[in-house]
C-alpha cells in the first residue's frame, strides 16, 4: 500500500473506518483531466519561476500525460488507501519519475487545487449544459413553426379560460429555457476565476505566478482574496440553483404533456420510442419519461438543500465537509444533461390531433371573453358587458349547451346589442388573431415572435 503523503506526522497507521469514511476517490476520479490540467499549469510556472529546472518540469509534465493516458485507458488503479483523486495522481508520479514528483506540490495545497479542479469542471459543464439548452431551444422553435396555426385551449386554473395559438404556448417555455440558458452564461463569470496559488489559506512565500497559471487554465484572473479562495462553493451551489430552475421548467412541461397525453384531454400523441407499456394492461402506452423528468427534479432541489445546509455553518477556510459537495453537484448536472436529451427527444417527436383539439375549443365556454369584448366594442363598460356574459354562461350551463350551439334569439335576451356578427366575432380563430397586443398570441405576433426566437438561436450559434 502507498504511504499518505501526509504520514509524516503520524505514529499510527489510519483507523479503517475512519479510511473508508473519508475516501473520496470513488467520486471525485471524476476530476482526473481538469487535476491534471491544473498540476501541468503548475509546473510549468514553477519553472518559468525557477522552483523547477526545465528538465523537473518537463518530467512531471511527462509523467502526467501518461497518467492521464492510463486512466483514459482504464489501465491505472486508483487506490482508496490515497484519500482522493489529488492524492492518487500525485504519489503516483512521484513513483514513476522519482525525485521530480516530490516538488510538484510546492506552493500548493489540496486546498486551492481541488477549488481549482471543481471550477473548471463546473466550467466545463456550463459549456455543455448551454449547448444542450441550445438544442431545446432549437427543437421548441422547430415544433412552435410546425403549429402557428393550431390553436388550443389556454389554460388559468386548469380550465378552459381563451384560445391560443400552441406555438404560442410552445414559445412561452422557450423564453424560460433562454432565460435559463442566459443564467448559466452569467454564472460562468463567477465561476471563471483561478483560486490555484492560494495554496492553504494564506497564500505562498514561494515565487509564484498566478496571474500566469490563470491564464494558461483558460481563467479570466486569478481569485483576488487566498482565504475565500479556497473556502467558499458559491459558485457549485449557484450552478446547482441554476439546474433546479431548469429542472423545474422541464417538470412544467413534463407535467403538461402527461396530462395532454391523457384520455381526458388527448390531444397529442407521444413516440411509440418514448413510452413505455405495462405488464398487465395491453392497451397502455405510459408517458414514463415525462413522469420521470416530473420525479427526478426533486433530488435536484435535494442537492441544493444539501449544498446550501452544508456550507452554511463553516467558518473559513477549507473545512473537510466541502469533499460532500461533489456528489450533489456531479448527480445534478448528470440528471440535467440526461433530462435535457430525453425530454427534446419527446418533444421532437409529439404530434398534435386536430380533430380533437376542434372539439375542445367549443367547450367550456372559451371565447365569453370575447363576448364581453364585443359589447365593450359595441359601447357597454367592460364590467356590465361582463355581468352579461356570465348570465348567458349560466343560462347556457342550464340548458347544457355550448357556444357555437347558441342562437342569436338566445343571445338578444341578454342584450340587444347583439347582432349576427357575434358568431363570427367568437370563433376561436378570430379571438385568437384580435389579440394583436406586444406579446399577445395573435397569429401575426406569433410568426414575429418566431423570427425573434431564430434570431436568437443565432446569435448563440455565433457566441460558441
Ligand atoms: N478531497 C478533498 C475535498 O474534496 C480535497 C481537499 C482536501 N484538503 C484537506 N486539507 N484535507 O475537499
Amino acid at each position: 500500500m502507498a504511504e499518505k503523503p501526509w504520514a509524516g506526522r503520524f505514529r499510527q497507521n489510519i483507523n479503517q473506518l475512519v479510511e473508508d469514511y473519508s475516501a473520496s476517490i470513488a467520486f471525485d476520479k471524476r476530476l482526473y483531466r481538469q487535476d491534471i490540467e491544473g498540476s501541468i499549469a503548475h509546473a510549468g510556472m514553477l519553472a518559468s519561476t525557477g522552483l523547477l529546472s526545465e528538465e523537473e518540469s518537463a518530467a512531471i509534465i511527462s509523467g502526467l500525460k501518461k497518467i492521464r493516458e492510463d486512466i483514459e485507458n482504464g489501465s491505472f488503479e486508483f487506490d482508496p488507501a490515497l484519500e482522493d483523486v489529488h492524492m492518487n495522481i500525485e504519489v503516483e508520479l512521484t513513483r514513476r519519475i522519482g525525485e521530480a514528483g516530490k516538488k510538484l506540490h510546492t506552493a500548493r495545497s489540496r486546498n486551492d487545487q481541488v477549488a481549482t479542479d471543481l471550477r473548471m469542471y463546473v466550467r466545463d459543464e456550463i459549456r455543455s449544459i448551454k449547448a444542450l439548452l441550445m438544442d431545446f431551444l432549437q427543437t421548441i422553435t422547430e415544433k412552435a413553426e410546425a403549429h402557428v396555426d393550431i390553436l388550443v385551449p389556454g389554460m388559468t386554473h386548469l380550465q378552459h379560460a381563451q384560445p391560443i395559438s400552441f406555438a404560442h404556448h410552445l414559445l412561452a417555455y422557450f423564453e424560460m429555457f433562454y432565460r435559463d440558458y442566459q443564467r448559466f452564461s452569467d454564472t460562468f463569470a463567477r465561476v471563471n476565476v483561478s483560486p490555484l496559488g492560494s495554496a492553504a489559506l494564506a497564500g505562498t512565500p514561494h515565487p509564484v505566478d498566478r496571474f500566469m497559471t490563470a491564464s494558461a487554465l483558460g481563467f479570466d484572473a486569478p481569485s483576488r482574496n487566498s482565504i475565500d479562495a479556497v473556502s467558499d462553493r458559491d459558485f457549485v451551489l449557484e450552478v446547482v440553483f441554476a439546474a433546479a430552475l431548469v429542472m423545474m421548467h422541464l417538470s412544467r412541461l413534463a407535467e403538461e404533456i402527461i396530462l395532454w397525453n391523457s384520455q381526458e384531454f388527448a390531444f397529442i400523441e407521444l413516440p411509440d420510442a418514448y413510452c413505455t407499456g405495462s405488464s398487465i394492461m395491453p392497451q397502455k402506452k405510459n408517458p414514463d419519461v415525462a413522469e420521470l423528468v416530473r420525479g427526478k427534479v426533486g433530488s435536484v432541489y435535494g442537492n441544493l438543500v444539501s449544498l446550501l445546509t452544508m456550507m452554511k455553518g463553516l467558518p473559513l477556510a477549507y473545512n473537510r465537509d466541502m469533499q460532500e459537495d461533489k456528489v450533489p453537484l456531479f448527480t445534478t448536472i448528470d440528471t440535467l444533461k440526461a433530462s435535457l436529451e430525453v425530454m427534446r427527444g419527446l418533444m421532437d417527436g409529439l404530434s398534435i390531433k386536430t380533430d380533437v383539439l376542434e372539439k375542445l375549443l367549443q367547450a367550456g365556454f372559451i371565447t365569453a371573453t370575447d363576448i364581453a369584448d364585443y359589447l365593450v366594442e359595441k359601447g357597454l363598460p367592460f364590467r356590465d358587458a361582463h355581468q352579461i356574459t356570465g348570465n348567458l354562461v349560466v343560462h347556457l350551463e342550464h340548458q347544457g349547451k355550448q357556444l357555437d350551439q347558441t342562437s342569436l334569439d338566445e343571445f338578444k335576451k341578454f342584450s340587444d346589442m347583439f347582432a349576427q356578427d357575434i358568431f363570427t366575432y367568437i370563433s376561436p380563430q378570430n379571438s385568437v388573431d384580435r389579440r394583436t397586443s406586444y406579446g399577445g398570441t395573435a397569429r401575426n405576433n406569433v410568426r414575429e415572435s418566431l423570427r425573434e426566437a431564430s434570431r436568437i438561436l443565432g446569435s448563440l450559434k455565433d457566441e460558441k
